[in-house]
Order: structure tokens, then C-alpha cells, then sequence
């Protein structure tokens, strides 16, 4: 199918939380980009998003399906619990639009797969929204003609959670856990960097809920480089991220998943800022958003800076941490073969 896209092309929010109030505001500065209309399963909340950040024309919605058939919408920004992905990706290909899903792809690699099948079969774009890969400083750092081969990645995301046992970080009925919202992060960050892991390794605390608190993965990839990954919900971890190379060190300062600058040190011992070519487009949300309509006025179906084989492989690396460590979530169980 051919899609026309007119000089802006028609943004549509699904879900009213955290990170779709970020995304919103990274929009307004998206060359091309309008937020056409936002979806909630509350009225008072559509209403009440679309007066903070829509524009005049911006409309709300009070069911995600009255979302997905807006005809001003070309692209669903589906910003749900992991364990909705799935069901609101659905939601939005069978009604031919577009999506950019929120990060991890699902919450286990069965829904995923199912996920990149549906896409294929109703011929639309899909892309996981991991903005990391998006932002110019971390695509800057991947140049190994400039900055040698990488022999160890180090990286740790975490943050103290405090909230209530009903919030997504820590329901295990939304997928919540410290591996799937942060571990994410470093697990994609290794694939980047060093490609598809040989062997990962992984400890963790997890609480009465089921719920892992805490993870480190030890990772071991091509021609023997290593990558140490931890994830935090208890603690203010130091949130960045080490590429040692053979020729010296790339440093991602806090926050390393979005960063606005990296640093340089040869092994000679001179140091250098990095930057990115490109600008960063608010807290770089922007440029995930700037990607996505990219692709599309190119008419692509992935990404190639988020590819989904990426998305679906990170996934069942996952997957595999989890039945290390012992966390199970009822989505699982759908998944399993039955008999
Ligand atoms: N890229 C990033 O940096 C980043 C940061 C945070 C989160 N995320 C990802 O974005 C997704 C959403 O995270 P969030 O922190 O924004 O979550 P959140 O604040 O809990 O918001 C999730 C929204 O989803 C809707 N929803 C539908 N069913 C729900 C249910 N059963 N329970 C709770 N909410 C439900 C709600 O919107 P309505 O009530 O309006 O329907 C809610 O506001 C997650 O997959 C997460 O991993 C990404």
C-alpha cells in the first residue's frame, strides 16, 4: 500500500501517562510533526491532555479503537504497559495505521514475533521506541573506523521506585521489574555495540511479587568481548555507560540512554568531546519521532536505526534472563505450547 503524507503528518497518542506526556512535548518540536489526536480510556484524561499538549485541531478521544480510527492520525504512538503492546498495536494495524510501540517491544519475545507478523501482514510500519538508538550522540559512538573495536561494554540504568504496588514498574500483571523497563537499555546498548550475544548470564533480586528489583548480566560476544549490565529499581545507580576499546574509552555520561554528549580518551591519553551530527530534538524523544516520519515519507516498514530483528532478539535475551532469574508473568503462560 501507498501512503501520501501532506506537509505535516498526523500524530496519534495512545495512553495518557509518563511517557506520553514527554513524547508530546519533544513533538512541538518535530519539524512536520502534529499531534492530531490522543486516546485514553477515560474521557476526563483525553480531554485533559489534549488542552496541555495538543494544539487547536488536536482531538480527544475516549477509547483507544475511536483513536485508532481517526483519519487525521497516520501513526499511533502506543504508550501502554508492555503487557498492552500487543493488544493495542493490533488494535491500531487492523485499523491501518502506523506504529511506533513503546519500549520493550512487548513483554515476552512470543508477543513481539506477533507483533512484527502483524505488521507484515497489514504492510505497516512497526518500531520499537528505543530512543536511544535514535539520539545523535550514541549513533555518533558506534563508528568503529574512528574509535577502534570495542572489547567491553559497562553499562547500569537504574533509579530508586517508590510508587504504589498498582504502578506498572512494579505490577507483575503489567510486566513490571528493573529488566524490562531499564535492563532494556544496557542489553540493546551491548547489541549495538558488539552485535548479537554468544551467552548472557544473569543474577538478581527479586521480591515477593516476583518482580526482579535488581539485575546484572554478564554478557560474552563475538571474538571474546564482554559486556558487565546492571539494572537498578532500588538504588540511584550511576545511569552510564563505558565502551573500551582497542585504540581507548567512550564514556556516556548520566543519563546514557539519552545523552547530549559522550567522551573520547585515546590510549595515548587525549581527551575530546563527542557529539552528534545531528541535533538533539528535545530530550531526544524528538529524534525517535523525526526517524519514524522519515521512514515513512520513504516508504520503509522498519527502521534501520531500530531494526525489529533487533527489537525481537533483545526480547528473547529477555526472555532467557528471566527464566534465569525466575520471573514469570502470566503472558508467559499464553505463549507456552499446550498439552
Ligand atoms: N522511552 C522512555 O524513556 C520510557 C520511559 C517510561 C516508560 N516507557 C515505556 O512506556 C510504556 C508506558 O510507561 P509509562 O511510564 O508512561 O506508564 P504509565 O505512566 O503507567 O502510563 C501508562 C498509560 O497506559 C494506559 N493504560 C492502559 N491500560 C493500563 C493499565 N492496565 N494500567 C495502567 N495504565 C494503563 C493509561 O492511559 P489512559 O488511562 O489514558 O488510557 C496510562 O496512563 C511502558 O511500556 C514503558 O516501558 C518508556
Amino acid at each position: 500500500m501507498t501512503d501520501t503524507y501532506g506537509d505535516t503528518l498526523g500524530w496519534g497518542i495512545l495512553g495518557t501517562g509518563r511517557i506520553a506526556r514527554s513524547f508530546a512535548t519533544d513533538l512541538r518540536e518535530v519539524p512536520g510533526a502534529r499531534l492530531a489526536a490522543i486516546g485514553s480510556r477515560t474521557p476526563g484524561s483525553a480531554q485533559a491532555f489534549a488542552t496541555a499538549y495538543g494544539g487547536y485541531d488536536c482531538t480527544p478521544h475516549a477509547s483507544y479503537e475511536a483513536l485508532v480510527a481517526d483519519p487525521a492520525v497516520d501513526v499511533v504512538y502506543v504508550a501502554t504497559p508492555h503487557t498492552r503492546h500487543l493488544e493495542d498495536s493490533r488494535l491500531a494495524f487492523e485499523a491501518g495505521k502506523h506504529v511506533l510501540c513503546e519500549k520493550p517491544l512487548a513483554v515476552n519475545a512470543a508477543e513481539a514475533d506477533e507483533m512484527v507478523r502483524l505488521a507484515g501482514e497489514h504492510d505497516r510500519f512497526l518500531m520499537e521506541g528505543m530512543w536511544m538508538a535514535c539520539n545523535p550522540v550514541v549513533r555518533a559512538v558506534l563508528d568503529q573506523e574512528r574509535f577502534g573495536r570495542p572489547r567491553q561494554v559497562h553499562a547500569d540504568l537504574g533509579w530508586v521506585v517508590e510508587t504504589s504496588p498498582h504502578d506498572r514498574l512494579v505490577d507483575p500483571a503489567l510486566g513490571g521489574g528493573a529488566l524490562l523497563d531499564m535492563g532494556v537499555y544496557v542489553l540493546t546498548l551491548a547489541h549495538l555495540v558488539l552485535g548479537e550475544a554468544a551467552e548472557l548470564r544473569a543474577v538478581a533480586d527479586v521480591n515477593e511479587a516476583g518482580i526482579d528489583l535488581d539485575v546484572a548480566i554478564a554478557g560474552r560476544y563475538a571474538d571474546g568481548a564482554t559486556a558487565a549490565l546492571t539494572a537498578s529499581m532500588t538504588s540511584l545507580s550511576p545511569r552510564a555507560a563505558t565502551i573500551a576499546t582497542d585504540r581507548g574509552l567512550l564514556t556516556l555520561p548520566s543519563p546514557f540512554h539519552h545523552p547530549g554528549f559522550a567522551t573520547w580518551t585515546s590510549r595515548e591519553g587525549t581527551s575530546e568531546q563527542i557529539t552528534g551530527v545531528e541535533p538533539l530534538i528535545g530530550t531526544g524523544l524528538g529524534n525517535e519521532a523525526a526517524e519514524v516520519m522519515r521512514c515513512l515519507r520513504e516508504g520503509l516498514r522498519e527502521s534501520p536505526l531500530v531494526p525489529l530483528a533487533q527489537s525481537q532478539t533483545v526480547m528473547r535475551q529477555m526472555d532467557d534472563i528471566r527464566s534465569q532469574i525466575g520471573v514469570r508473568y502470566d503472558a508467559d503462560r499464553s505463549a507456552e505450547p499446550t498439552g
